[in-house]
């Protein structure tokens, strides 16, 4: 099945302490983005990708594209403050409706099977989210207080890709944006609809590049596969 997917790539990285967009970084000799837009460059299923971009960062990466041989990127569109603000952009430039995911232009080790099983689940039901189950024992703790310990068996760490319909992605984004309602992912947004969002099992080595200890975790990675 055919899916666009939408790259918020507008962050500042300001945890990997760069001191630039961290997604330039290098790893195995590319930028940490081009590892990422490769997975859907050769995916086949992929019909097309947008991005959002810092609009100062916007020649740099069209540079980038073009040196890497990435040819599916059909909007570069202007990030936004937050995370979800930079995903709303790439949604309003996106009006041909299907299966649409939302996947962080910092997660360049999301497995293809992962991809296609989020994107039939999405096709049947609507929203369906990537995560793994957590290994740590979690407790509630306000105030650094435990309160309770909780049954992680019924707990998921929730990554990207996120994939939906697009109808109810553009509906959801809407109304948080009337709402003034800020998520820390798209499911969210969907979830406040009341809309089921189903989760898919993904592997633990799906991380998002954020600090320097990623970094060399994603050296290690490159590594394994070459
Ligand atoms: O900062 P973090 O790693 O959580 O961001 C996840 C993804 O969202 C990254 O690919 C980053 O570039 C992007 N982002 C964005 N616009 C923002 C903040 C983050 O596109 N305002």
């Amino acid at each position: 099945k055919k899916y666009t997917v939408m790259l918020p790539a507008a962050g500042s990285g300001r945890r990997m302490g760069a001191g630039f967009n961290k997604l330039f970084l290098q790893m195995a000799e590319k930028p940490i983005l081009i590892h990422t837009l490769e997975v859907f460059e050769k995916d086949e299923h992929c019909s097309g990708m947008i991005l959002s971009v810092k609009i100062t960062e916007k020649q740099k990466i069209e540079k980038m594209l073009e040196r890497f041989g990435i040819t599916k990127v059909k909007a570069l569109v202007e990030g936004g403050e937050e995370r979800q603000h930079s995903v709303a952009a790439c949604i309003r430039a996106h009006q041909s409706g299907g299966i649409v995911l939302v996947h962080d232009a910092a997660r360049p080790f999301i497995d293809q099977n992962v991809i296609r099983k989020l994107v039939d689940v999405a096709a049947e039901h609507g929203a369906a989210i990537a995560g793994v189950q957590v290994k740590d024992t979690m407790k509630f703790a306000p105030d650094g207080i435990v309160e309770e310990t909780v049954d992680r068996s019924k707990l998921w760490a929730i990554q990207t890709p996120q994939a939906f319909k697009y109808e109810l992605l553009k509906e959801a984004t809407d109304k948080a944006e009337v709402d003034g309602f800020l998520g820390t992912d798209e499911s969210m947004i969907v979830e406040r609809l009341g809309h089921p969002v189903r989760i898919v099992e993904s592997t633990y080595d799906n991380v998002k590049m954020t600090t320097k200890e990623d970094l060399l975790f994603g050296e290690v990675l490159l590594k394994r596969r070459q």
